[in-house]
């Protein structure tokens, strides 16, 4: 718990800080709770299924989620990917924090290892640990993309899974196709090395979530054993609601005992199922996503505010973060400074990368602007 409390120990100090300064004299960026409201065709079908509500909606369903959905998902994911996904490949789940451990639980054994990157999701370790997993921790090279060296060392006979996220929380940054390909090559050399079987596993909530025209370099067209771990929490704005999916390769050979342990597993965690209304939600809005463009001016905004103060933070391709780097060496003594100026952000610490601090910028554009001078004070307390 000591470990895992940075984002909630901020939470808590926010509200302190209110009460003394008062709520409009406080920018909290430390949350990754977006702002954004759902699109607007989640209102109308919601609407729609609460007139003519279909008989059974609220029973038990198949364990891996309605045939529909399943089948609009496979069959949007297709063709964004061109990789020929149905229904059978999808399994849907409790977001995508209930679709990594679903997955963890049917590939680890106890002492297996999952890699992962830093800067990271700091709930992976606990993840990997619901299911007797350990991570494996590769450092950044530039840039925050993964040092290849580090990865190499990283990789052992217990490797079991790499997990990778992408665009990044907590930097925003988007593994290229290249990037792909490479950690690609790595895993298929170890997997050769010790003669064992690696799963790459894609944390993606934030792959709608991209600016710039960028678009998506899937897992799948990199390595041919790859899942995808994911939800509508952030694309649709929907993350109160606990709605994901897992995607599996059509194309894996051991595909349909892993299906299977997928579908066993998700009910013996005690999800038993994705929530039934969301699903029947989810199915038509697959195309859809809140403002991305909103998203995009926010982190315009910040980045152009922050280089031009001075500070050095990579220009992020997605997702709604910023991982600037602090003035000086120690990060939670710097957060500590903005705290005093009103601004809560969180320490690169709790993510795996000290001297750095993320921001969350998915909060209104005011609390982002009165954000700016305390920024601007607290980068001046440290440069005397
Ligand atoms: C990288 C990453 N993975 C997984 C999750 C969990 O998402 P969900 O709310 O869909 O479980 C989050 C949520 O912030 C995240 O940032």
């Amino acid at each position: 718990m000591e470990q895992g409390s940075w984002i909630r120990r901020m939470f808590e100090e926010g509200i302190a800080l209110k009460a003394r300064l008062g709520a409009d004299k406080v920018f909290d960026l430390s949350l990754g709770n977006p702002i954004m409201e759902p699109p607007a065709e989640f209102d109308l079908e919601l609407k729609r299924l609460a007139d003519n509500p279909p008989p059974g909606m609220h029973r038990y369903m198949p364990n891996a989620g309605y045939p529909e959905t399943r089948t609009a998902v496979a069959t949007g994911l297709a063709a964004e990917t061109g990789v020929p996904f149905t229904g059978d490949d999808i399994v849907m789940t409790c977001g995508a924090g209930g679709a990594l451990n679903v997955v963890m639980k049917t590939l680890l054994d106890p002492g297996d290892e999952v890699v992962i990157f830093a800067p990271y999701f700091v709930e992976y370790f606990f993840y990997a640990d619901n299911h007797g997993g350990v991570c494996k921790v590769v450092e950044p090279g530039s840039g925050f993309l993964p040092d290849f060296a580090s990865l190499k060392s990283a990789l052992s006979e217990r490797t079991r899974i790499v997990l990778v996220n992408s665009p990044n929380n907590p930097t925003g940054v988007l593994y290229t196709r290249q990037v792909l390909d490479r950690i690609a090559d790595a895993v298929r050399d170890a997997e050769q090395r010790y003669g064992t079987e690696i799963f790459l596993v894609s944390d993606e909530p934030y792959r709608r979530i991209l600016y710039d025209g960028h678009t998506y370099p899937d897992v799948f067209a990199s390595f041919e054993r790859s899942i995808v771990a994911t939800s509508h929490s952030k694309d649709l704005g929907l993350a109160g609601e606990r709605i994901g999916y897992i995607a599996v390769s059509p194309t894996y050979e051991g595909k349909a005992e892993l299906m299977d342990g997928l579908v066993f597993c998700n009910r013996t965690l005690g999800f038993v199922n994705a929530p039934a209304l969301m699903q029947r939600l989810v199915a038509g809005l697959q195309g859809a996503t809140v403002d991305i463009e909103a998203y995009q001016g926010k982190r315009d905004f910040m980045w152009e505010a922050l280089t031009g103060l001075g500070y050095e933070v990579v220009r992020p391709d997605g997702a709604f973060y910023l991982f600037p780097k602090a003035p000086i060496a120690d990060d939670v003594k710097f957060v500590d400074t903005l705290r005093e100026q009103g601004v809560l952000v969180v320490p690169g610490r709790g993510f795996g990368a000290e001297g750095y601090f993320r921001i969350s910028y998915c909060v209104d554009d005011q609390t982002l602007k009165g954000s700016i001078s305390g920024f601007k004070a607290a980068l001046l307390a440290h440069s005397q």
